[in-house]
C-alpha cells in the first residue's frame, strides 16, 4: 500500500513521454498497486504512471468501484463523431476546461498477466482512456483547449496573471 503524492502542473514530468512496458513484471504490478493506491476514491476517474513520477506507459481507470489497469494502452480505432465537455485533471487543481473528444473507440491493452486485451468504450469511458493515453504521450488537457479557457485555467493553476510565453 503506497499512496503517492499525485504530481501537478509545473512539474517536468508531466510533459514526458511514457515509453512502453517490455515485461509485465514485478516492477509493473507494484506500479500497478501504487496507481490504484493513489487514484482517489471518489474524485479520480483515472490515473496515469508519469502523475506519480514512473515513466511507463500504464494507467489504471476506475469503472464500477474497480480499478482496472491497461498496461502499453493503444487506440485502434476512433469514431469521427466528436464531443465537447467539461473536463478536469488531478494533474491540475481547480481547473475545467472544455475539450472536444472522440465519442467511441476501441482500446487494445495488456492486462497484469500480459495478456492482449481489447475494450470498445464510449461517452465518458472514451473520454478518460483519451485523456489518460494524453497523459503518457505527455499531454495536458490544456493543449487541448480553447485560447481564453487555457488563459482562465493557468490564472487559477498560478494564482495570478499568465505570462505570454504559456500561452
Ligand atoms: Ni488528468
Amino acid at each position: 500500500m503506497a499512496v503517492l503524492p499525485i504530481r501537478v502542473f509545473g512539474d517536468p514530468v508531466l510533459r514526458e513521454k511514457c515509453p512502453e512496458v517490455e515485461k509485465v513484471d514485478r516492477d509493473v504490478e507494484k506500479l500497478v498497486q501504487d496507481l490504484a493506491d493513489s487514484l482517489p476514491k471518489p474524485g479520480g476517474a483515472g490515473l496515469s504512471a508519469n502523475q506519480i513520477g514512473i515513466l511507463k506507459r500504464v494507467f489504471v481507470f476506475e469503472r464500477e468501484g474497480e480499478v482496472i489497469p491497461c498496461i502499453n494502452p493503444r487506440i485502434l480505432s476512433l469514431s469521427e463523431e466528436l464531443e465537447e465537455e467539461m473536463e478536469g485533471c488531478l494533474s491540475l487543481p481547480g481547473a475545467m476546461v472544455p475539450v472536444s473528444r472522440h465519442a467511441k473507440l476501441i482500446l487494445e491493452y495488456l492486462d497484469l498477466e500480459g495478456r492482449k486485451r481489447t475494450v470498445e468504450a464510449e461517452g465518458w469511458l472514451a473520454r478518460v482512456f483519451q485523456h489518460e493515453i494524453d497523459h503518457l504521450d505527455g499531454k495536458l488537457i490544456l493543449d487541448r483547449t480553447d485560447r481564453e479557457s487555457r488563459v482562465q485555467a493557468l490564472q487559477i493553476l498560478q494564482g495570478g496573471p499568465v505570462g505570454a510565453e504559456e500561452l
